[in-house]
């Protein structure tokens, strides 16, 4: 029987090249973003390339009851993947950052995906089966000083994910917290970094190998995905340091990736 995904941000970067992967494999799938051209297109482009059974569902995840919104709309379907990649970054010093924004994110990574998760985690254990795939960032391994607020945020979808995946051992429903470095997308952009030292060092990983090894990672049931051999190598070397070393450090680096943005 055709099976079902649903994927958030899905329209560009990691959560486009999740679906490329999850059509590769015939399922049939809901996308789900706040932009309805580039949706259209996604949508378009899956159908044209893999035959595959596409629906598009617009929705602003940042806000108050989207998660039962859009749970509403599947409410019917069997949902065998859950995908909670949407997601952005605010960029800056705390006390100087727009709280609208920062309200949105984590309404976005904090209330809708946790809901979400519940919501169809319900219906995943009482058919024994159901895999889950949140995306979390390396960001969820340390605080982030010029992006407290996601840094935090990410924190949250890691220890929330992992500990769900824990209670549900053995029941035929796993959940991954994919925990990119990094990464070559849109994001890089909304956040202003393009210029940054990171970027001009051509530092930053394929978003189509994040996708497949979050991909992978979900099939085996893992609980945790870090793509990239330089990223779990500074999350292996992170633990041996004091967490005050390792905040000094990060603002260090924030600094120098972008030395005209963060001058005190
Ligand atoms: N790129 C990185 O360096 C990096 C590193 C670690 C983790 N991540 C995480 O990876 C995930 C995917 O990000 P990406 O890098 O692929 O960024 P991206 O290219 O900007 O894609 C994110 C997608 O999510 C959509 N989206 C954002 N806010 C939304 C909302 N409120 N409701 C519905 N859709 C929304 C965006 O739509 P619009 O384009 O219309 O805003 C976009 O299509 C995020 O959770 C991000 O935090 C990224």
């Amino acid at each position: 029987m055709t099976k079902t995904a649903v994927i958030t941000g899905a329209a560009d970067g990691i959560g486009y090249e999740l679906a490329l992967l999850l059509a590769a494999d015939a399922y049939r799938l809901l996308l789900v973003d706040k932009d309805s051209e580039k949706l259209l297109h996604v949508q378009h482009t899956l159908e044209y390339r893999f035959g595959s059974i596409v629906e598009s569902y617009v929705i602003d995840l940042a806000v108050d009851g989207a998660a039962e919104q859009l749970f509403e709309h599947l409410k019917d379907m069997k949902v065998d993947v859950l995908i909670n990649n949407a997601g952005f970054g605010v960029k800056g010093a705390f006390a100087e950052t727009d709280w609208k924004q920062e309200l949105a994110l984590m309404q976005l990574h904090i209330i809708t995906l946790t809901r979400l998760t519940k919501l169809l985690l319900q219906k995943m254990l009482q058919v024994h089966e159901g895999k889950i795939l949140n995306v979390a960032s390396t960001a969820a391994f340390q605080p982030g000083p010029y992006m407290a607020v996601y840094y935090a945020s990410k924190s949250f979808i890691l220890s929330f994910t992992r500990a769900v995946a824990q209670e549900v051992k053995g029941s035929g429903v796993t959940l991954t917290a994919l925990c990119p470095g990094p990464t070559k997308t849109n994001f890089q952009k909304i956040l202003g970094s393009d210029d940054s030292w990171l970027n001009r060092n051509k530092w930053l990983a394929d978003a189509d190998m994040v996708a497949r090894y979050g991909y992978n990672a979900m099939l085996k049931g893992k609980a945790v995905a870090i793509p990239g051999y330089i990223s779990r190598l500074i999350i292996l070397i992170e633990h041996f340091l004091p967490i005050s070393v390792v905040v000094a450090l990060l603002q260090y680096f924030q600094k120098k990736n972008e030395p005209d943005r963060f001058e005190h």
